[in-house]
C-alpha cells in the first residue's frame, strides 16, 4: 500500500487559472490547466492527507479523486472567498492556481459592441487589483506553499516572494519554456525557503508534487508548524 506519511494531515490546495469577466461572453485569464495543483491534491490524498481542492473553470476537463473534496470557481474574488472560508481547517495550503493581479474595474452587462466609428481603433480597459490571496492567508497556525511563475531571474524573484507574500515555500517555475510550467505534463522548479534553495530537476507533475510535499514534512517538521 501507500506510505501514509500525510496521515492525519488537511491539505488545501488551488489549481487552474482565474478568469475575471469583461462581458457575459470574454474574460481575461492566463494559461493555468490546474494540472500542477490537481497532481499535488492527488499525490496528497495518496499519502493518506485529507485533501480539499479550490479548482477553477480551467480545469474542469481534468479528473479528480472523489475522495478529495471539491469546490469550482471562477474569478480571483471568488478563490479568494472559497481559500478564506477553508483556511481556518488546514494544516498545510498549497496556492498552485495562476491568480490575475486585475479585474475588469466594471463588467458590462451586455456583450460589448464593437465601435465602427473610424476614430475608435482602440479600445481601453479600466483594471483594479485583485485581492493577493496567499499575502492575506494567516501563517502562523499552518504551513503555507506558494508558486512563482517567472520568465527570468526565478530563484531571485521567489526568495523576495518568500518576503513579500510572508510563505514558509515558495515553489519557483520558469513559464518561458513551453515544455515545463503551464499546460505541460512536466515541470522543473525550485523549492526556495528561508534557509534553502533546492533544485527539481525537470519530471512529470505528478514526480514534483511528491518531491514537493516530502519536502514541506521535513520544513514543517523543523519549523514545528
Ligand atoms: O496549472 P498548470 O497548467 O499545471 O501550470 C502550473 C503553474 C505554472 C500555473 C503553477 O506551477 C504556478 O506557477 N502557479 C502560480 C502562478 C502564479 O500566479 O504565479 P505568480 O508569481 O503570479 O503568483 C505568486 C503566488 O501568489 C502564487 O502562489 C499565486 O497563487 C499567488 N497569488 C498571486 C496573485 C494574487 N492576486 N493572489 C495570489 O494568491
Amino acid at each position: 500500500g501507500f506510505d501514509q506519511k500525510l496521515q492525519g494531515k488537511r491539505v488545501l490546495v488551488s489549481a487552474g487559472g482565474t478568469r475575471e469577466a469583461l462581458d457575459p461572453v470574454r474574460y481575461l485569464s492566463n494559461h493555468s490547466s490546474g494540472k500542477m495543483g490537481i497532481a499535488i491534491a492527488h499525490v496528497a490524498a495518496m499519502l493518506g492527507a485529507e485533501v480539499s481542492l479550490v479548482r477553477t473553470e480551467s480545469t474542469l476537463n481534468l479528473p479528480v479523486l472523489p475522495s478529495i473534496d471539491t469546490i469550482t470557481v471562477s474569478s480571483a474574488v471568488e478563490l479568494n472567498d472559497a481559500m478564506t472560508m477553508q483556511e481556518g481547517q488546514a494544516d498545510i495550503i498549497i496556492m498552485a492556481a495562476a491568480v490575475s493581479d486585475y479585474r475588469a474595474e466594471e463588467v458590462a452587462g451586455q456583450k460589448m459592441k464593437k465601435d465602427k466609428t473610424q476614430s475608435k481603433n482602440r479600445l481601453n480597459l479600466s483594471l483594479v487589483e485583485n485581492p493577493d490571496i496567499l499575502a492575506n492567508l494567516p501563517k502562523a497556525n499552518h504551513y503555507v506553499v506558494g508558486f512563482a511563475a517567472e520568465t527570468q531571474d526565478v530563484v531571485a524573484y521567489a526568495q523576495a516572494k518568500l518576503q513579500t507574500k510572508g510563505a514558509d515555500m515558495i515553489v519557483a517555475n520558469d513559464v518561458s519554456d513551453r515544455s515545463i510550467g503551464f499546460a505541460s505534463e512536466d515541470n522543473a522548479a525550485y523549492l526556495v525557503t528561508q534557509t534553502e534553495v533546492k533544485a527539481l530537476e525537470k519530471s512529470n507533475k505528478m514526480i514534483i508534487a511528491s518531491q514537493i510535499l516530502a519536502a514541506v514534512l521535513i520544513d514543517s517538521r523543523a519549523k514545528k508548524k
